[in-house]
């Protein structure tokens, strides 16, 4: 079976109150639900974690696995240490966004972390997680 982890960084457990004009009304869990509905064949770990080090932790924690789905957050923007952990993890990694931080904030259109991850899906909503499921998938199964 197939093994993915999906990692989302800070602040992102409270998706679904935060703006929601911006993020959407579904929470963490239902877009873990939705994975799991929608990629029965997959074995999901789901995580999130409002402490950089411990997400860290949580990157190590893939090397076994088929690929990493992570949606850092706004570490996005500025956390070496998260770019270090991934670039050192040699699965297939997917950087993922909710919104599309193209058009927002100036500081938002730039990301640290993408050097180290094969792709980057922003401004799907729930559906970037679907994508970068899907690419994960495409890369294990080599079609
Ligand atoms: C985000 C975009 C980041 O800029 C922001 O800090 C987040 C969420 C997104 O999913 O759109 O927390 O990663």
């Amino acid at each position: 079976m197939t093994k993915i982890f999906v990692l989302n960084g800070v602040n992102l457990g409270t998706l679904g109150e935060r703006r929601p004009e911006i993020y959407g009304s579904l929470t963490l869990d239902d877009i873990y639900s939705q994975l799991s509905e929608e990629f029965p064949d997959v074995d999901f770990e789901f995580r999130q974690t409002d402490f950089e080090g411990e997400m860290v932790g949580f990157i190590r924690d893939c090397g076994a696995a088929d690929g990493l789905v992570i949606n850092p957050g706004a570490w996005t923007h500025y956390s070496y240490a998260l770019h270090d952990a991934l670039e050192a993890t040699t699965v297939p990694k997917v950087e993922v966004h909710l919104s599309n931080v193209h058009a927002r904030e100036d500081w938002r259109r730039r990301s640290v972390i993408s050097p180290s991850v094969n792709a980057v899906v922003a401004g799907m909503g729930a559906f970037s997680y679907a994508a970068a499921v899907r690419y994960i998938l495409q890369c294990s199964t080599g079609s």
